[in-house]
């Protein structure tokens, strides 16, 4: 059991399923409703609980009734929340999600107007407690500044990172990390198509780093210390129901791994395996390691 911390977002999400993608300027009914607390560094800790570890999120909480439901989610997971930066004003990050019955497949609208985490904040995190810290790629000057800070407190401390969405200055952060976690879709953002051609060239910009990009239907990618390009199929469940939090469950199974000091191809295995066992399931309970 590992402490880990993670910095990033928890939202309000409410997930429309739908029997199909809606067609622009059309009307239609849902075939039902879920509203739940969603988020990548707060969806990433559910899992690792779920793993046994214990968790700590550092993020922004708005004290509002949406928040609260947030937050209740959140203690019914055991995860710590004493380093949140409190709102008094606002409104919680929302998400209006159109899930599709036919595909799976998630298409996410989404609404926030609340300051992001500031540095000033993170600096009251007590590091010295952790094994483990997790960065979403967002808020990139404040994440830049908490990356140098980690690394000039706690040297030794592992640091993955989350990079999902192209942000300007986003590749500053890189080098910070121990574990670089790429979407498909930044690589595709850079006009990669090819995983191991993206994980190359990434290698040009980090050396000591684990390059890890997760690339749909066939799997994940990913490049060790010495230059080794390392691939893992994905194991799709019988019938895709939700792939809603896939990505924040590969996520959280390659920090489980890591933690536990296994090597980089068989933590690539087992985050493809728990990712595809939560798309045949509806949303991030219960997930369990892969059976050895
Ligand atoms: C899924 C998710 C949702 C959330 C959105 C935020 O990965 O974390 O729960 O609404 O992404 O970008």
């Amino acid at each position: 059991m590992s402490q880990i911390l993670a910095v990033g977002i928890a939202t309000l999400d409410v997930i429309n399923i739908v029997d199909e993608y809606p067609k622009e300027d059309t009307e239609m009914r849902v075939a039902g409703q879920r509203i739940c607390r969603g988020g990548n560094a707060t969806n990433t800790l559910v899992v690792l609980s779920q793993l046994q570890h214990q968790c700590s999120w550092a993020g922004v909480w708005v004290d509002e009734p949406d928040g609260r439901t947030i937050l209740a989610d959140l203690q019914r997971h055991q995860i710590n929340t004493d380093y949140c930066q409190v709102e008094k004003q606002g409104k919680v990050p929302t998400s209006y999600i159109l899930l599709s019955q036919q595909t799976g497949s998630r298409t996410i609208v989404h609404h926030r107007n609340i300051p992001e985490l500031s540095f000033q904040q993170f600096q009251k995190v007590d590091l010295s407690r952790f094994d483990w810290v997790h960065f979403e790629g967002r808020n990139v000057i404040e994440t830049y500044h908490m990356l140098q800070w980690v690394k000039q407190q706690q040297p030794d401390l592992p640091i993955s990172l989350e990079i999902e969405k192209p942000r300007l200055g986003i590749e500053r952060l890189f080098q910070y990390a121990d574990l670089l976690l790429c979407s498909q879709s930044f690589a595709h953002h850079h006009a990669y198509y090819n995983a191991a051609d993206f994980l190359r060239d990434l290698r040009q910009q980090v050396t000591d780093t684990e390059l890890v990009c997760a690339w749909g239907h066939l799997g994940a990618y990913a490049m060790d210390m010495k230059g080794q390009i390392l691939h893992s199929p994905a194991y799709p469940p019988p019938q895709v129901v939700d792939t809603l939090g896939a990505g924040d469950t590969f996520n959280a199974s390659l920090i489980d791994s890591f933690c536990r000091q296994q090597d980089l191809s068989m933590a690539l295995h087992e985050a493809c395996w728990l990712a595809g066992k939560k798309c045949g399931q509806v949303g991030l309970e219960p997930l369990s390691r892969a059976k050895p």
